[in-house]
C-alpha cells in the first residue's frame, strides 16, 4: 500500500519545478522550504547546465566538423591560385555576391588585341555546387602581410566540403589547371624579371613557326638539331659531371632574324622565353645570379645585345657604386647555374668583336653562329613565302636583284619591301632599287 504514495510524491516533485531530478533529497528539502533560494539555485544550476551543454555542443560540432568536413587552402603564392580564380569566374553553378574585376588583354592571331573583363570571385564567401557536392569558397585577404615583390596583399582561398567529397578538390584543381594551360597551348610565354622573380610579360603570344624565319641554307636545321641533341643528352652530361647547360651566340647585322629565330626555336620545342635585360639600371650581380638560378621550367634564357650591357669588366658610377651588372658578375652567373634541369642560354649581338674572350669560352658560349644579311638563297625563299610560290615573278625579281649587284641587304629590309607590296609581286620587282638604301622608307 505504501508504494503508491511514494509514486505520488515523486510526481508532485517533478511537476513542482525543473530541479527535482538534479537535486539530492537533503538539498531538495532546503529548496522546498525556501522559495527564494530554490529559485536562485535553480537558475544557477540551469545556467551551469546550459554552459556545459553549450561547450559540449561546441566541442562536438568542432569534432563533427573535423570528422565530416575538409578544408583546402590555396595561398596566393601558389601557381594554382590564379588558375582557380579564373576557373571559378567561368563556373556557372555558383552563388556569389562579391565579385572583383580582372582585366586581361587578349592577343589575337592577327596581332590585334581586345580587352576582356573576368569577374572573379572577390574576397568573402561563395557557395558552389560541383558534381553534386556543395563547396564553400572563402577568399580572404590578410590585411597586414604584403607580398613585397608585387605589392599586393597576401590572400588565401579556402575550399570546404564534406569529407566524403574530398576527392573533388583534385578534380577542381585539375580542371582549373587544364583550363589555364589551354589558353597557353600553342603559345609562347615571355617572362621578364620583376624584382627577384620571373613574371609573364603580357599575354602568351602566338608561337612563331619555324618556317616563318628563313635563315641561310641549313643553318636553322643545324642549330635546331644541336639544341634537340642537347636536350636528349641529360644522362651523358650528368655521368661526366659536366653542368647540364649550353650557350648559343647568334651574331650578325641588325634585322637578320636572330630574335625571330630564337622565338621560333622556343615555339618548336614548346619552350618559353626568359628575357633578361642586362643594361637595366637596377639589375645587380646578385639579382642576376638569383634570376639565372630560378628560371621557370622549360624556358630558354635570352640575353639580347650582350655587348651593349658593358664595355668594362667593372662598372661603377660617379660615387663608385656598381650600377647594373658587371662583366665579371655575368661571367659568374653564367658559370654558377648549377641546377639539375637543363639550361639553354641564347645570346645575341651585332658586335661580336666587342665581346671579351672570357665570355666566349666554351662552357659559356658553346655554339656560335653568324646570322648574316640575306643570301641569294634567302632572297628567293623570302619572295616565294610572301607571294605564294610565284616562281615566275621570283625569277624576275632575282634577276633584277643580281643585276643591280645588291648586297648587304637584311632580311628585315626584304620583309619591309614585301609587306609594302602586299599581294603585288610586280610592285616589289619595280621597287628593288630601294633596297640599296637601308633606311629607305618606300
Ligand atoms: N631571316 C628572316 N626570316 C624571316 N623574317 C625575318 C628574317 N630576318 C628578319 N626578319 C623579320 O625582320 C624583323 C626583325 O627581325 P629580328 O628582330 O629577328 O632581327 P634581329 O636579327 O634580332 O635584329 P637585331 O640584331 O636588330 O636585334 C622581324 O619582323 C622578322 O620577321
Ligand atoms: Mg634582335
Amino acid at each position: 500500500m505504501s508504494q503508491p504514495t511514494i509514486d505520488i510524491e515523486k510526481i508532485k516533485n517533478s511537476s513542482d519545478g525543473s530541479i527535482s531530478g538534479m537535486a539530492s533529497s537533503a538539498f531538495n528539502e532546503v529548496i522546498l522550504n525556501n522559495p527564494y533560494f530554490a529559485a536562485g539555485g535553480g537558475l544557477m544550476l540551469l545556467g551551469t547546465g546550459l554552459a556545459v551543454a553549450r561547450q559540449g555542443i561546441m566541442k562536438s560540432s568542432g569534432f563533427i566538423y573535423r570528422q565530416l568536413l575538409v578544408d583546402l587552402e590555396i595561398p596566393s603564392k601558389d601557381k594554382s591560385y590564379l588558375w582557380f580564380l579564373e576557373w571559378m569566374s567561368q563556373y556557372k553553378n555558383r552563388s556569389s555576391r562579391h565579385l572583383s574585376v580582372e582585366t586581361n588583354y587578349i592577343q589575337h592571331s592577327n596581332g590585334s588585341a581586345t580587352t576582356k573583363f573576368s569577374l572573379v570571385p572577390g574576397p568573402g564567401k561563395h557557395l558552389i555546387r560541383y558534381k553534386g557536392a556543395f563547396m564553400l569558397v572563402n577568399r580572404e585577404r590578410s590585411g597586414k602581410l604584403l607580398d613585397m615583390t608585387s605589392g599586393t596583399p597576401f590572400e588565401t582561398v579556402t575550399l570546404t566540403t564534406l569529407y566524403r567529397d574530398r576527392k573533388l578538390f583534385y578534380e577542381v584543381l585539375e580542371e582549373a589547371k587544364r583550363m589555364a594551360l589551354k589558353v597557353r597551348e600553342g603559345k609562347t610565354v615571355i617572362y621578364t624579371s620583376w624584382g627577384p622573380e620571373w613574371r609573364p610579360f603580357g599575354q602568351p603570344r602566338q608561337k612563331r613557326l619555324m618556317g616563318s624565319v628563313i635563315l641561310d641554307e641549313g643553318v636553322d636545321q643545324m642549330i635546331l638539331n644541336d639544341v634537340k641533341d642537347f636536350l636528349k643528352s641529360g644522362g651523358w652530361y650528368h655521368n661526366r659531371g659536366i653542368p647540364y647547360r649550353r650557350g648559343y651566340l647568334l651574331y650578325g647585322p641588325p634585322g637578320s632574324g636572330k630574335t625571330s629565330f630564337i622565338q621560333a626555336i622556343a615555339g618548336e620545342l614548346d619552350y618559353n622565353i626568359c628575357l633578361l635585360n642586362l643594361s637595366e639600371k637596377n639589375m645587380t650581380d646578385d639579382r642576376l645570379n638569383h634570376l639565372m638560378n630560378h628560371i621557370p621550367d622549360r624556358s630558354i634564357l635570352l640575353l639580347e645585345d650582350i655587348d651593349a650591357a658593358f664595355n668594362k669588366r667593372e662598372q661603377s658610377d660617379d660615387q663608385g657604386y656598381a650600377s647594373g651588372v658587371t662583366f665579371s658578375g655575368l661571367l659568374n652567373a653564367l658559370d654558377g647555374v648549377a641546377s639539375a634541369e637543363e639550361c639553354i642560354t641564347f645570346m645575341t649581338t651585332n658586335h661580336p668583336e666587342k665581346l671579351d674572350n672570357a665570355l666566349l669560352r666554351p662552357g659559356r658560349v658553346d655554339f656560335k653562329v653568324l646570322i648574316n644579311n640575306a643570301s641569294d638563297y634567302q632572297v628567293e625563299k623570302m619572295f616565294l613565302k610572301f607571294y605564294d610560290n610565284d616562281m615566275e615573278n621570283c625569277k624576275k625579281f632575282l634577276n633584277k636583284y643580281k643585276e643591280l649587284g645588291l648586297k648587304d641587304v637584311s632580311t628585315a629590309q626584304l620583309q619591309g619591301l614585301f609587306v609594302y607590296n602586299k599581294r603585288n609581286p610586280q610592285g616589289a620587282i619595280d621597287m628593288v632599287e630601294n633596297l640599296k638604301h637601308p633606311n629607305n622608307k618606300f
